[in-house]
C-alpha cells in the first residue's frame, strides 16, 4: 500500500527513501528531536495478519503524531524509522507467526519526523487455535538499553546497506 510522502518539515531534517517489504517506497525526514515516552501510559496497537493496523489507543495515537483515521487500515510500517535495521522487524515477524511473543526496542518515526523510542511486546491473537492478528503492547524503555542499542542497530543497518550496494 503506497503512503505518501512526507513534507519536508521546518527543523533540520535528514532525507531518506524507505522501501516495504510489500515493496511500496515513500520519502521520509527525520529529525533529531526526541518525544519522550508519556509517563504511566501504554501504547496499544492491533494489526490484522499482514500488519495492517486494526486498532490504536489514545496514547498510540497522541505519540505517533497521526490522526486515528490516518492509521486505521494503513500498514503499521507508517511508523518506520530510517535508523530501524530491517532484521529487527525481520525477528518480529517471524517470532509471532510461530505464534510466540517477541520483545524488542524500537524506535519510531512521527509523523512530524520526530522520534520515541519504546521497548514494544508483540504477541499473536489466537482464535479458535488460529492467529487471526497480532498486538503490540510499548512501555517506557530504559535509557540505558536504548544507549547500548543505538550502535548495535547502526552496525545492522550498515550491514544491510553494505549488502543492497553489492
Ligand atoms: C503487532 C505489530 C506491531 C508493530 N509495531 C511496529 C512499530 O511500532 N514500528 C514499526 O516500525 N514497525 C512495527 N511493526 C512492524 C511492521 O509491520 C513492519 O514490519 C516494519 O515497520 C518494517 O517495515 P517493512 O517490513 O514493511 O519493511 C509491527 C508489527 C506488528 C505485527
Amino acid at each position: 500500500m503506497r503512503l505518501p510522502d512526507m513534507t519536508r518539515p521546518t527543523a533540520d531534517a535528514v532525507e531518506s527513501r524507505l522501501t516495504y517489504t510489500d515493496g511500496a517506497s515513500r520519502t521520509v525526514f527525520a529529525t533529531e528531536v526526541e518525544v519522550p515516552f508519556p509517563e504511566g501510559r501504554l501504547i496499544v496497537s492491533r494489526t490484522d495478519l499482514d500488519g495492517i493496523i486494526t486498532h490504536a489507543n489514545d496514547a498510540f495515537v497522541e505519540l505517533s503524531g497521526w490522526l486515528r483515521d490516518e492509521l486505521i487500515g494503513k500498514p503499521h510500517h507508517i511508523l518506520r524509522h530510517p535508523d530501524m535495521p530491517k532484521v529487527a522487524f525481520k525477528d518480529l515477524w517471524n517470532t509471532v507467526s510461530e505464534g510466540k511473543k517477541w520483545h524488542g526496542y524500537v524506535k519510531n518515526l512521527r509523523k512530524d519526523g520526530s522520534y520515541y523510542w519504546v521497548y514494544a511486546t508483540a504477541v499473536p491473537n489466537i482464535r479458535n487455535g488460529q492467529i487471526a492478528g497480532y498486538t503490540s503492547v510499548r512501555r517506557k524503555p530504559s535509557r540505558t538499553r536504548i544507549d547500548e542499542l543505538i550502535p548495535v542497530y547502526r552496525q545492522w543497518l550498515d550491514q544491510e546497506k553494505e549488502k543492497t550496494a553489492s
